[in-house]
Order: structure tokens, then sequence, then C-alpha cells
């Protein structure tokens, strides 16, 4: 399939988790994609496994100048018309344990880093005579948990900004939503620290499926966005939450 043809994209954080699996999907689908990520070995090799319709640059999402080096090496490719907002850390401790720096780090990475992400595309994407941008928030962008002080208010954070964007925005054709994943089996979701049946038995039982999900599902929502298919959806909130929005199966009720 070629949903993606003709399209050049930016994903940021692509070198691995939801970021590669967005990166892998939409070069299936035809696109010409330029990783930007701090983790240099992940990205080129990923670069390398993907071969000429993709380029990793050694990226920092806080830095305007990596910014323009990005919109550079994607216009080689041609016009830019995607871009992935999906670099992210995230800093879990009680607010009264959060520190300065804790905060403004995960704040200038995710929201300071989305929001200099999307004023810098905005002119090559009027040059190209469209665009979509795709901001990665969270569930935790639409309702929040204990521990996520910083990390939960930088996800409601681009959900706002998404909505102001798209609003400036959409004259010039350029559409811009936001994505809610729930928990994904990534560095980020735990993969590192315990194995996805453990994480299933422990963590997503209650849940409406019952099971955490994989950052390629997720991707599917993503390359959604970023084909014309998805040409009259902007400013909206794109759930893949396996259901945790929705609400928890109690065990002491019916159905159950
Ligand atoms: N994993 C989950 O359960 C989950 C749930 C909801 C939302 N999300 C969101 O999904 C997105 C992807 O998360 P993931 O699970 O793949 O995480 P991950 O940690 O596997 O990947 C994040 C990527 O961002 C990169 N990155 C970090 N700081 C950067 C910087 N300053 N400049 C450039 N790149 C940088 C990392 O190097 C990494 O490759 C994030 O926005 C995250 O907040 C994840």
């Amino acid at each position: 399939m070629n949903r993606l043809e003709n399209k050049v994209a930016i994903v940021t954080g692509g070198a691995r988790g939801l970021g590669a699996s967005t990166v892998r999907l939409m070069v299936a689908e035809g696109a010409k994609v330029v990783i930007g990520d701090i983790l240099g070995a992940e990205g080129e090799a990923l670069a390398r496994e993907l071969g000429d319709d993709v380029a990793f640059l050694h990226m920092d999402v806080t830095e305007q100048a990596d910014w323009n080096a990005a919109i550079e090496r994607a216009q080689v490719f041609g016009p830019l018309n995607v871009l992935v907002n999906n670099a992210a850390i995230v800093h879990m401790a009680a607010l009264t344990e959060t520190t300065d720096e804790d905060y403004l780090r995960v704040f200038r990475i995710n929201q300071f880093g989305t929001f200099i992400g999307v004023r810098s595309v905005v002119e090559p994407m009027k040059a190209a005579g469209s665009g979509s941008i795709i901001n990665i928030s969270s569930i935790d962008g639409l309702h929040s948990a204990a521990g996520l002080s910083a990390y939960s208010s930088t996800k409601w954070a681009i959900r706002g900004l998404t909505k102001n964007a798209a609003i400036e925005l959409g004259q010039y054709g350029i559409r811009v939503n936001s994505v809610h994943p729930g928990g994904m089996y990534t560095a980020m979701g735990g993969s590192q620290h315990a194995s996805e049946e453990d994480l299933n038995k422990s963590t997503y039982t209650r849940f409406p499926i019952p099971r955490v999900g994989q950052p390629e599902e997720v991707a599917q929502v993503i390359l959604f966005l970023a084909t014309d298919e998805a040409s009259y959806s902007t400013g909206a909130e794109f759930v893949a939450d396996g259901g945790w929005f929705t609400g928890m199966r109690n065990p002491a009720m019916p159905c159950s």
C-alpha cells in the first residue's frame, strides 16, 4: 500500500518505541522519513535497516538549531508534509518530591520541544501547500495519575497547544491533532523492568482490553492522521488506550 506516497515526515524520538514503530509503518506506506533523536546508535541502525527513504539526524528537540537542521534534511527528500512530535521523557515522583530541575527537564523536552517543533514547521508546510502535525500526548493528558505531576502537566499542555495550532493553521491546510496512548510495551512503558506477561497480570487485569498495548497499535492511529484520509480532522484527540479512559471492570460488580 502507498497511503503516504509523496509524503515527507519528521518523527522525533524515532529511534525506539512508538517513534520507531511509526517510522517503520510510514516507510512501508511510501513516506520518506527523517528520524530525529538523541539516541545515535539506535537511530542510525534503524535508518540503515530501512534504506534510502530514511535519514537519521542527531537531534535534541529543545534546540532550535536542531529543528532547522531536521527540516533542511527533510526538504532534501521533498516538501515537508508531516511532523510527529513524539519525543518525551517521564519523571515519576510525588508532587512534593519533584524538584524544580525535574519539572523543568520534563517541561523542556515534552512541552517546549513540541512547541518549537510546531512553530518551526509552519512556514515549510505552508510552502508545501498542506501538512499534518501529530502531537503525542498521553492518557495522562486526559486525566492524571499519582506520581506524574510534571509529565501529566506537559501532556495536558500538548493537548492545549494542539487546539490552538489547529485553529491558527487550518486556514493554510495544516491539520494538527493529538494522540493519546495508554500503556504501551516500550522502554517508557516498563519493558526494561518487567515482562509483558507480568505487566498484564500486575497492571492491566481490570482494563476493558486487559493487556498492555503494542506501539504498532498506536502507530496505526498516527499513520491515519498523517494520510489525506484524515482530511477533515483537526484539533481532535485520538485515543488508543485499550479503554483505560473509559473505565475499569470492578470485580465486585456483575460482568467483570
Ligand atoms: N509507553 C507508554 O506507556 C506511553 C503512554 C502514553 C504516552 N506515551 C508517549 O508516547 C511517546 C513515545 O513514548 P515511548 O513509550 O516510545 O518512549 P521511549 O522512551 O521508548 O521513546 C522516547 C524517545 O524519545 C527520545 N527522546 C528523549 N528526549 C529527547 C530529546 N530531547 N530530543 C530528541 N529525542 C528525545 C528518546 O531517546 C527515545 O528514543 C512519548 O511522547 C510518550 O510520552 C507513552
